[in-house]
């Protein structure tokens, strides 16, 4: 596979944050109008809604993109996507926090990931609610809008609060006993209903790490570069086919990722 060279990099990750920019922008739009959207269900999990808001906003997003780098790969959550082999894929969730979204909970995002080469490279996240772009190029660091981001420095989940997320993908008895492990050793925990966004505060030092037991690429690469290039580890989420089938997601800073490892119930790649 033809490598990529800097340049190339850098100008996916300039259009990515103006792409992620358009797209929120798009979709804010129509959060302003959020009563007028019809509610669909994704097949039989009632949590899992979806409207227009989603596919239009993936529509700009995708045609943007190939309009821009026509031979690059997408996979999006609504138009699905993604090949394994692709020299560069972009993985885009047009609205992460959908379900915040049609209840008008301000906590959603626009999610782009960019993947090179096998290995996630470009991370960005856009809350237009905050105005916040959280962005990140592997080897260049980490930023929230133009301030440089740091995970958090605590050494115990209890000096901070974890981001946690679930779904129905996955069953309660894989989530719950997380729950009760981080508990009793002092921790604290919130689910804003983006997981992507929450991603993003572990690379801001907002959260002291994050864990859910099954994310899909859309929602998790943004983060996962966002965290490594503020100082983090992550898990290695595109093992065993994770752009495809998705992984758990777990984050935070060496300490406190080698502690969460002891808390949960699943096997760690
Ligand atoms: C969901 C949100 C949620 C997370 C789920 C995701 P959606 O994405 O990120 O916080 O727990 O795993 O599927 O449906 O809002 O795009
Ligand atoms: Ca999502
Ligand atoms: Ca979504």
């Amino acid at each position: 596979m033809e490598l990529m060279t800097a340049a190339e990099i850098d100008a996916r990750y300039h259009f990515a944050c103006e792409v992620a920019q358009a797209a929120a922008n798009r979709a804010y739009g129509f959060y302003q109008q959020r009563n007028q959207l019809e509610v669909e269900h994704k097949g039989s999990d009632l949590q899992d809604v979806v409207s227009i808001a989603d596919r239009t906003v993936e529509e700009l997003a995708r045609s943007l993109i190939a309009e821009r780098f026509p031979a690059d790969d997408f996979l999006g959550e609504e138009s699905g996507g993604g090949n394994e082999q692709a020299r560069c894929t972009w993985v885009v969730d047009p609205i992460d926090g959908t379900s915040c979204f049609l209840n008008g909970l301000h906590n959603w995002c626009v999610s782009i990931g960019v993947i090179v080469n096998g290995e996630p490279v470009i991370g960005v996240v856009y809350d237009p609610n905050h105005r916040e772009l959280f962005r990140a190029r592997a080897g260049q660091g980490a930023f929230v809008n133009d301030a440089p981001m740091r995970v958090h420095s605590g050494q115990h989940v209890r000096d901070g609060v974890m981001g946690v997320g679930t779904s129905h993908r996955v069953t309660p008895e894989t989530f719950v006993p997380f729950i009760s492990a981080l508990l009793h050793q002092g921790g604290m925990f919130i689910r804003n209903g983006s997981g992507a966004l929450m991603t993003a505060w572990v690379a801001a030092g907002r959260l002291i790490g994050y864990y859910e037991p099954h994310m899909n690429a859309w929602d998790s690469l943004p983060g996962i570069v966002l965290v490594r290039e503020a100082g983090g580890i992550t898990n290695d989420f595109l093992s065993d086919h994770g752009l495809i089938n998705g992984n758990l997601v777990l984050m935070a800073n060496n300490r406190v990722y080698q502690q969460l490892t002891g808390l949960i119930t699943q096997k760690v790649t």
